[in-house]
Order: C-alpha cells, then structure tokens, then sequence
C-alpha cells in the first residue's frame, strides 16, 4: 500500500486569497498512476491540480498544508511506501481573515508562520516503512538533496534541478537524480514523467525486495 502526495498546497489568508507554488501534479499523479499499474494499493493525497483524478486508486483532496499533514497521517499506519511529491508550502498566513481583506493606502504586510515538514515528521515515526522525497533546487542540487535526505530520515530523494529546460513543475518530462543513504546517485535522463515514475519505483521495488530477505 503506498501513499504519494502530489500538488501545491493553498495557504489561505481571506475568503478569496492564498499563497501557493507552481506545482501541477504531473510527477505526483505520474507515480501514483504507474504504482497501481504495477499492482500497489494506492492512496493519491492530491493538492490544488487541474489534472483529471486517476481510477483505480483511492483520492483524497486537500487544500493546505495542515489538511495534507491530517490526510497522510490518518493513512500512515496501513502503507508500506510513502512517496512525498507534493511542493508543500512551507509556511502560511499566520491569520486568515473571515473577511476579504481591503486595500488601504501602502504596502501590505503579511506576516507568515511555519507549516510543519510533514516528510520530517513521517521520517520520525516510519518504522520499516520506504520513505521517498523530493528536492526542487535552483542551486547546489546534490549537496542540498543530499542534506534533506538524511536530515528527513528518508530512504530515497529525487532531486531535480529547476534550471534545466524539461526538468520541472510544469513539464510532462523530467530529469532526476536519485540518492540513496550510501552514497548511491543514479542519473536518470530526460523522459516523461510516466516513464520517470518508473524507474523510481524501480528502486522502491528493490528496497521492498531487500526488506523481506
Ligand atoms: N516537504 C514536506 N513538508 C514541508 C516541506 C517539504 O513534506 N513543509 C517535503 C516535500 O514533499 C519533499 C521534501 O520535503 O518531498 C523536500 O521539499 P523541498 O521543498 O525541496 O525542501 P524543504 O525541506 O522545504 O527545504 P527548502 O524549502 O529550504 O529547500
């Protein structure tokens, strides 16, 4: 049984508007949709996308990082993998007004307060279950994904690299590289995102393999 969040998260601060990030879906939904191919039960924690909700497989939808947090924790106890795709925000509003806010002469400030690292939290509490994240960086790829991956207590991380044309939020394809806690970083090229939720379950597949010998 596995779990794969995908999406942006919506941080609200009036009825009418929130923060949020660029994330389509595309690489969250692409693993969840190859898992169940490959026979998983599959749990797909979706954020804000406008891609079209995959059969065969259980959805939740969730708005903010909080309701995410709620939604992976309450099916934690019944996975074997958790695949962390969504771009959570890290932080919200620290007052959502019930009222749409009106402008006034000046800037505007909008104080924020930090959203829990739900990844971090899975990491504390995962037992011998896989745990899978990602790192979107614009700088220092590896030394940044490699730091994440073992301060989360994650199995695996993608990393992807923002600058590269047909790496990213909104593409149908990426380019990854995949670390391991020994050191391992397996190169993938360009392909979509279909084909590159392949190969991370590729790897997902033989942790599974290595954990029941
Ligand atoms: N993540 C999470 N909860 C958060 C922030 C991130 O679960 N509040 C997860 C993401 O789903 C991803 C991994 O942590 O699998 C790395 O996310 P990323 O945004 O790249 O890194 P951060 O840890 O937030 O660090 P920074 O923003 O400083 O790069």
């Amino acid at each position: 049984r596995i779990i794969v969040t995908a999406g942006p998260t919506r941080e609200p601060f009036d009825p009418v508007r929130f923060i949020t990030n660029y994330s389509s879906g595309k690489m969250g939904y692409a693993l969840a949709v190859m898992a169940a191919r490959r026979g998983a039960e599959v749990v797909l924690i979706s954020g804000p996308s406008s891609l079209p909700v995959p059969p065969g497989m259980d959805f939740i939808s969730v708005g903010s990082a909080l309701e995410m947090r709620d939604a992976v924790m309450s099916c934690l106890a019944a996975a074997t993998v958790i695949v962390k795709a969504a771009a959570v925000a890290d932080y919200r509003p620290a007052v959502r007004a019930e009222n749409k806010l009106k402008k006034k002469q000046g800037p505007l400030v909008l104080p924020l307060e930090r959203n829990p690292d739900i990844i971090a939290e899975i990491g504390a509490v995962k037992g011998d279950r896989i745990l899978v994240g990602f790192a979107m960086e614009s700088e220092n790829l590896l030394a940044n994904a490699k730091a994440k991956l073992f301060a989360k207590n994650m199995d695996l991380i993608v990393a992807n690299d923002l600058h590269q044309t047909g790496a990213g939020f909104q593409c149908d394809t990426n380019i990854i590289k995949i670390l391991d806690p020994r050191g391992g970083i397996e190169e993938v090229p360009l392909m979509d995102k279909l084909d590159i939720a392949g190969r991370i379950l590729d790897r997902v597949k033989v942790l599974i393999d290595e954990r029941k010998c």
